[in-house]
């Protein structure tokens, strides 16, 4: 059995969770920071890392007090050291390398990309019968099934607020980039698209609650699919088309240049429209892309046994279903995390170190934090 603590202090969420096996998520504590940056209308990377450093401590304690567990009983350190802000990355990094060192427990260096299509592994930890131990893994009591694990060779989908990316995956360890995003990714349109139509921070989540109240026909926009195979995506020209549609053409040139109108000349109806226009966009081309490699994976002779989505828009309840719907009609199965686990957290950090515990990928205190991804 291992029991890993998890750190992930990548941007700006400060999160620990402790993971049993692999799977079984004992605790999973998030101490957002929305309230500091929403004044911003985004991240402001020093603030993000002193947050971190004020609330890292804290939030470890609750996680190991919700496992019922202490410093004794985990097996591993486990931190998220790339990719990220870099002065956000520091703070977990060194923090796990103390307690790794203090404790004189492996450390494992996580990549947060890789630990996102890791997170539809996780399972919430069921409530332990009367007098059970947290010793007893849940799949060994009688009455708990472990959830399906997605099966390999996968398609992997990684849609956040950095990353558009489809991997081809034969282990959680093996990923092979298939596309990415020339331009914005899918996160950052949702954000960008919510500070045009004026709605509040965290624009993601706004705009799909909005989303779900409009017409998604109202609005014909263009779905940038790039040339005939390929596997990247680009999001700026639906970006651009939605701040067109809502502040008209720009007007004049240089210092002078101004917008026709702005969100606020918008009826509510018009609102919820474009919104769920958007959306539905935005998702459809990530369900044509999915198809794509799908078929282009079959031509190379892999036959995909699941689709593997990870990441803060996997949380998109327009996505979810429409994930769900589109793999059925396909044939596969599709893989998304439970909510507690789309967005930035710990336990896929935990999660995933543990197959890399198992593949003997353990770091030494000379670990470095890496801002830039390698995948
Ligand atoms: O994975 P994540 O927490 O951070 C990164 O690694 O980037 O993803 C955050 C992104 C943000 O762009 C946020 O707006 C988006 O995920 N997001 C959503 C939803 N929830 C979070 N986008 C659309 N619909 C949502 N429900
Ligand atoms: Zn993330």
């Amino acid at each position: 059995m291992s029991l890993i603590l998890g750190l992930e202090t990548s941007c700006d969420e400060t999160a620990a969770a402790v993971v049993r096996d692999g799977r079984w998520v004992l605790s999973n504590v998030i101490a957002t920071q929305n309230d500091l940056h929403a004044r911003y209308g985004g991240v402001v990377p020093e603030i993000a890392s002193r947050a971190h450093i004020e609330r890292i401590s804290p939030v470890i304690d609750e996680a190991l007090q919700q496992a019922g567990l202490g410093w004794q009983d985990l097996g591993a350190i486990a931190v998220g050291n790339r990719p990220g802000l870099i002065g956000s990355l520091l703070v977990g990094l060194s923090t796990a390398k103390a307690i790794a060192w203090a404790l004189g427990k492996p450390l494992i260096g996580v990549d947060h990309v890789r630990a996102h299509l890791y997170a539809a592994h996780l399972a919430p930890q069921p409530p332990r019968a009367p007098g059970v131990s947290p010793a007893v893994p849940p799949a060994d009591q009688p009455s708990i099934p472990l959830p399906d694990a997605p099966a390999y060779p996968a398609l992997g989908l990684v849609v956040s607020g950095g990353h558009t990316s489809l991997y081809a995956l034969d282990h959680p360890l093996h990923a092979r980039l298939l596309g990415k995003t020339i331009d914005d990714a899918v996160g950052e349109a949702y954000d960008k698209v919510a500070v045009i139509l004026q709605l509040p921070y965290p624009g993601g989540p706004n705009l799909d609650k909005l989303a779900r109240t409009g017409n998604p026909k109202a609005y014909d926009l263009p779905r940038s699919l790039l040339s005939e195979d390929s596997l990247d995506f680009s999001y700026s020209g639906l970006k651009t088309a939605m701040l067109y549609l809502v502040r008209g053409k720009p007007v004049g040139r240089g210092k002078e240049a101004h917008f026709e109108r702005s969100a606020s000349d918008l009826t509510d109806q018009q609102r919820r429209d474009l919104a769920a226009s958007f959306q539905a966009a935005a998702v459809r081309t990530i369900l044509q892309k999915l198809d794509r490699a799908i078929d282009q994976l079959a031509a190379q002779g892999q036959r995909v046994q699941s689709v593997i989505v990870g990441g803060g828009v996997s949380a998109n309840s327009h996505l979810r279903e429409m994930s769900q719907a589109w793999a059925q009609k396909r044939g596969v199965r599709a893989f998304l995390p439970g909510m507690a686990y789309c967005m930035d957290n710990a336990a896929m950090i935990a999660g995933l170190a543990h197959v890399q515990l198992q593949a003997g990928d353990i770091a030494t205190l000379d670990l470095p934090a890496i801002a830039t991804t390698a995948m």
